[in-house]
């Protein structure tokens, strides 16, 4: 039995190119067909997804193109992981897409997690000055933060993201089906930023998720976590329409995550999942946020809690503060001079705060040993 028409929420985001629905709900894939026609999507279409996913997903987005008439053009598939998210993948990419004779007309599904989404968005952001992609996010990650937005880009060897675009999708399709084959890690991963929007905006989803934090990972409690996610999801969208191109408020999304570069950094890429070192960078924000008497000590200890009840870290691995602070003051450097930092005031409410000591960061990152 398919689920009920309402089953599927819609999210109209509009972007200074033109809208992009974030279409959201639990095995919704028979929807892509509808989708694709409402949405103007006609062309071929190239899908671009890593091994991993590919062999889970692509056979049944291959039947869904053909079902709404797209042509497929051969896909490119490019092995998992952040390593991929490069110059060299970006190359190969595009000469695919230039040797299957893409045109103007056509367009790219970008099937997969983060890493496709930020690498299939930004080659469809320069093909040929600009060409359509849908999102098709296959992890929770992707799914509430990643697909929405349009932010787009690769990694260098310099830093994460420094090469990208803004390129909003046409649509993005947030199945939560696909999460069934999602190891449980990367589950946390993705609640990372869903606990992450409701500390920026929702506190009536923080209750929710202090509510049902002990099931939510659960297959069997999809519903909960599908909730969890569609309002994740709408506040993001709320946000990214406000602000598409992070000129101010776009920036409270950032919560927690000057810690966490810094942390990631420090400790080696790769040893923590993103959403890890968010979790660990947020409470890092809330501990500043007490000793600069901006948040009340008690919503900190909830945000310890939420994390701690959901299984993700609220102590630092093993390693050195100090070079936890001097990362953080080097991104400072990048930011014209000033370290800017967004940090919670209660569980609802973010705010800015500039030129923070590092005598304050190394405080607040030994509250987390
Ligand atoms: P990812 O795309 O590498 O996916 C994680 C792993 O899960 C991969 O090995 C992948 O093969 C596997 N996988 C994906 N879906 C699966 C499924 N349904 N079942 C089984 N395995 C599956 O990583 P991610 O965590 O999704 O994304 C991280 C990336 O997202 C980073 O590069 C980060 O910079 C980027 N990001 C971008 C934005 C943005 O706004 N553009 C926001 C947040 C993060
Ligand atoms: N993930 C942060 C943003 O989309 O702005």
């Amino acid at each position: 039995v398919k689920p009920a028409e309402t089953d599927v929420s819609i999210l109209p985001v509009n972007h200074s190119s033109g809208i992009c629905n974030v279409v959201t709900g639990t095995d919704i894939f028979h929807h892509i067909p509808r989708l694709l026609s409402e949405n103007n999507l006609e062309g071929s279409a190239c899908i671009v997804s890593d091994h991993t996913v590919a062999q889970l997903y692509e056979p049944a987005i291959q039947t869904c193109l053909a079902n709404a008439n797209i042509v497929t053009l051969p896909s490119f598939v490019f092995r998992p992981g952040e390593k991929s998210k490069s110059f060299s993948t970006l190359k190969r990419l595009l000469s695919h897409m230039i040797k299957t004779g893409m045109s103007r007309n056509d367009f790219v599904v970008a099937l997969g997690g983060g890493v496709t989404g930020d690498l299939a968005g930004f080659a469809a952001s320069i093909y040929m000055r600009g060409i359509s992609y849908i999102q098709v996010p296959t992890t929770l990650l992707a799914q509430a933060d990643s697909s929405i937005g349009g932010k787009t880009g690769i990694n260098c060897p310099q830093g994460k993201n420094l090469i990208g675009a803004f390129h909003a999708p046409r649509l993005a399709i947030c199945d939560l089906k696909t999460l069934d084959t999602l190891p449980l890690n990367h589950i946390k991963n993705g609640l990372a930023e869903i606990i992450k929007m409701a500390v920026i905006g929702d506190p009536e989803c923080f209750i929710f998720l202090e509510k049902y934090a002990g099931l939510i990972t659960h297959p069997e409690h999809r519903d909960k976590l599908e909730y969890a996610l569609k309002a994740s999801c709408q506040l993001k969208c709320q946000i990214v329409q406000k602000d598409e191109k992070e000129t101010g408020i776009r920036t409270w999304l950032n919560l927690g995550h000057s810690f966490a570069h810094a942390i990631e950094c420090s400790v080696g890429y790769g040893k923590l999942l993103h959403g890890e070192a968010v979790a660990l960078g947020m409470l890092a924000a809330g501990q500043l946020a007490v000793k600069l008497s901006i948040c009340n000590p008690i919503d900190v200890e909830r945000i310890r809690s939420l994390l701690i009840l959901v299984g993700l870290p609220v102590r630092l691995p093993k390693m050195d503060i100090q070079t936890v602070s001097k990362c953080m003051m080097l991104d400072k450097k990048n930011r014209f001079g000033k370290l800017r930092l967004v940090l919670p005031e209660q569980i609802g409410t973010v705010t800015i705060i500039d030129n923070v000591s590092v005598n304050l960061i190394e405080t607040s990152l030994h509250k987390l040993i």
